[in-house]
């Protein structure tokens, strides 16, 4: 199998997504780095930012019946810390890396992007669910011509693959053309959806976060069907992924590769699993997808 995300080839299409298997070591300690290579065909790092961040107070994580609410807050080391210690390992497994982006600013995406092709980096996937603190801290994502300006400024200086990983609320079909037309190189489709879970009555305890998991799976396959019926750009999914058949899905309607993120949390070998079950599948549906992929 060869899988093309438009000029990114990956052996399979399993992709690990962003924030859901630490920073690298918490992965390792796990799945050996013949397991990974076997089976994932790119690994999407934790979201990055200039400088450290420590992230939300507790409480960060929330279950519902059917999904996780988050709450982590952007918490990293910051790029320079990552490189420095995180990265030559990783770097060692052979498995195409995608950075996983964010600024408070158009001006801090450039500069991160600038840092990546400094270090011969040539994928990232830029997170603009993000506050945009020179506009008043709105997210990116709910101006469309925001994000035109922004991948136009990344792209000045970053000639390698650009993912744009979207919200899925706000004016998502007029993001996903702006990131069309200002040259970005596929859709990441999407990030977790706003979300509020009530932990206890007394004291009153709610959390405020992201929703991901097996609940938003049928809105997210929804949001795909209609991007990719009106975007030419490559969709990589990414909401809910459990199994082979959450792969297919996907594939089947209009995705070129899939990112696997709550499955982790609760099994780390998921994507061997799930790697398993969708060869089986592709063997006997491979013949309905049409995307270009051997
Ligand atoms: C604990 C946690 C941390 C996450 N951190 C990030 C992040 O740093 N950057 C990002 O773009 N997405 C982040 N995400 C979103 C996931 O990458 C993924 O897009 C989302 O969870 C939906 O997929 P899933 O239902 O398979 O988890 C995070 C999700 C979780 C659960």
């Amino acid at each position: 199998m060869t899988w093309k995300v438009g000029n990114l080839e990956l052996k399979t299409p399993i992709i690990i997504a962003s924030g859901t298997w630490g920073l690298g070591d918490t992965l390792l300690q796990y799945l050996t780095p013949q397991e990974l290579t076997y089976a994932v065909g790119a690994l999407v790092t934790k979201g990055l930012s200039l400088e450290p961040m420590s992230g939300n107070p507790p409480p960060r994580l929330m279950e519902t019946p059917c999904g996780l609410i988050n709450s982590i807050g952007l918490e990293n080391p910051g790029i320079k810390t990552f490189l420095e210690d995180y990265y030559p390992r990783l770097r060692e497994l052979k498995i195409p890396l995608i950075f996983n982006l964010h600024g408070n600013s158009e001006e801090e995406f450039i500069r991160l992007a600038e840092i990546l092709r400094e270090v011969g980096e040539e994928a990232i996937e830029l997170n603009i669910s993000c506050p945009n603190v020179k506009k008043g801290g709105i997210s990116f994502s709910q101006s469309p011509e925001v994000v035109f300006e922004l991948i136009r400024g990344v792209r000045k200086v970053f000639e390698g693959f650009i993912a744009v990983k979207l919200s899925p609320v706000g004016p998502v079909m007029e993001t996903a053309l702006a990131c069309e037309s200002a040259g970005a190189d596929a859709l990441t489709i999407a990030n977790t959806y706003p979300a509020l879970g009530i932990i206890s009555y007394e004291p009153l305890r709610i959390i405020r976060g992201g929703l991901s998991g097996p609940a938003i799976k049928p809105l997210t396959l929804r949001l795909i069907t209609e991007v990719s019926s009106r975007i030419k750009l490559p969709i990589i999914a990414s909401g809910g992924v459990m199994s082979g058949k959450d792969v297919f899905d996907y594939l089947l309607m209009g995705a070129s590769a899939v990112q696997i993120g709550t499955a982790n949390l609760i099994d780390p070998w998921s994507p061997i699993k799930i790697y398993e079950e969708i060869k089986e599948l592709l063997r006997s549906y491979g013949r309905l997808l049409d995307k270009g992929n051997t």
